[in-house]
C-alpha cells in the first residue's frame, strides 16, 4: 500500500510566536494519525528548530520549502540540504510553482536540488503542474511530463523511488479554484503511467502522488478518494490547525 501524506506548506507566513502556536495546535488537535499516513509541516527556515522542538515526541515530521543546489560555500542568503538535515528535517518541497515563477527556477536547476536533497537523506516533495493557459490549450499532461523528464527521470530507480510527487495545477493555487476530481485523477494517473513507462509499474504503484491547490476540509475527502491521489500539499488551509487536521482526517 502506498504511503499517504498530508503536508502543510506554510509558505512565507507566521512569525516566531504564531509558528510555535500553530505547530502546537496541530500537534494537540491531531489526536491520532490515520493508518499508513505521514503528516508533515513544511515551515519557513527560521522556524525549523522551534517547530521541530514542538513536534518532538509526536509522529509529525518537519519539512522545508526549498534548499540550494550546493552543500556549502559563498552563496550569501542560501540554505543547504546538509544544514536542513542537521536540524532533523526530513522533507523538502522542491519545484513549487512560486519558486519557478518568482525565482526563475528551471527544470535543470531543480534536478540539481533534487540530487543534493537525496544525497542528504531529505525526501523531496517535487511539485509539477500547468498554468491556466496550458490547461486551456490542452497541453497540461505534456507540460507535466516535461517537468518530470527534465528534473527527475535521469534518476536511478533506487533514487527515484524516494521521491514524493505533488501535482499542483498553478491555476488552483491560492485561487479557491480546485481541480475537479476528474481533472486530478486524470493527471495523477497520467503521471503514474509516465513513471511506469520510464521505470516499472511496480515503482509507479509505490510512488505517492499528492494533490495541491485550494485543498480544504470541504473538498479533501473527494479528492483523496480518487484512486491515484495519495494525499495533499496544503497551502492556505494549513495555516489554521483545525482545517489542516480536518484534512488529515479526510482519508
Ligand atoms: P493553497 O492550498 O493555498 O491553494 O496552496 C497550495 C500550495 O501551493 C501548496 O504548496
Amino acid at each position: 500500500m502506498r504511503k499517504r501524506i498530508v503536508a502543510g506548506n506554510w509558505k512565507m507566513n507566521t512569525d516566531k510566536s504564531s509558528a510555535i502556536a500553530l505547530a502546537e495546535a496541530v500537534k494537540n488537535q491531531l489526536v491520532s494519525v490515520p493508518s499508513n499516513t505521514e503528516v508533515v509541516l513544511c515551515v519557513p527556515f527560521v522556524h525549523i528548530s522551534e517547530v521541530k522542538r514542538v513536534l518532538d515526541g509526536s509522529s509529525i515530521k518537519t519539512g522545508a520549502q526549498n534548499c540550494y543546489t550546493q552543500p556549502s560555500g559563498a552563496y550569501t542568503g542560501e540554505v543547504s540540504a546538509p544544514m536542513l538535515r542537521s536540524y532533523g528535517v526530513e522533507y523538502v518541497i522542491l519545484g513549487h510553482s512560486e519558486r519557478r515563477e518568482y525565482f526563475k527556477e528551471s527544470n535543470a536547476e531543480l534536478a540539481q536540488k533534487v540530487k543534493i536533497a537525496l544525497e542528504n537523506n531529505l525526501i523531496p516533495i517535487f511539485c509539477v503542474g500547468e498554468v491556466k493557459e496550458e490547461r486551456q490549450a490542452g497541453v497540461h499532461i505534456s507540460v507535466v511530463e516535461r517537468q518530470l523528464e527534465e528534473s527527475l527521470f535521469h534518476l536511478s530507480a533506487e533514487h527515484f523511488f524516494k521521491i514524493v510527487i505533488a501535482y499542483e495545477p498553478v491555476w488552483a493555487i491560492g485561487t479557491g479554484l480546485t481541480a475537479t476530481t476528474a481533472q486530478a485523477q486524470e493527471m495523477h494517473n497520467a503521471v503514474r503511467q509516465m513513471i511506469a513507462k520510464k521505470y516499472s509499474s511496480d515503482i509507479a504503484e509505490r510512488i505517492s502522488i499528492l494533490y495541491g491547490g485550494s485543498c480544504k476540509p470541504e473538498n479533501a475527502r473527494e479528492l483523496f478518494a480518487c484512486a491515484d491521489v495519495d494525499g495533499g500539499l496544503i497551502g492556505g488551509a494549513s495555516l489554521k490547525a483545525s482545517d489542516f487536521v480536518a484534512i488529515v482526517n479526510s482519508f
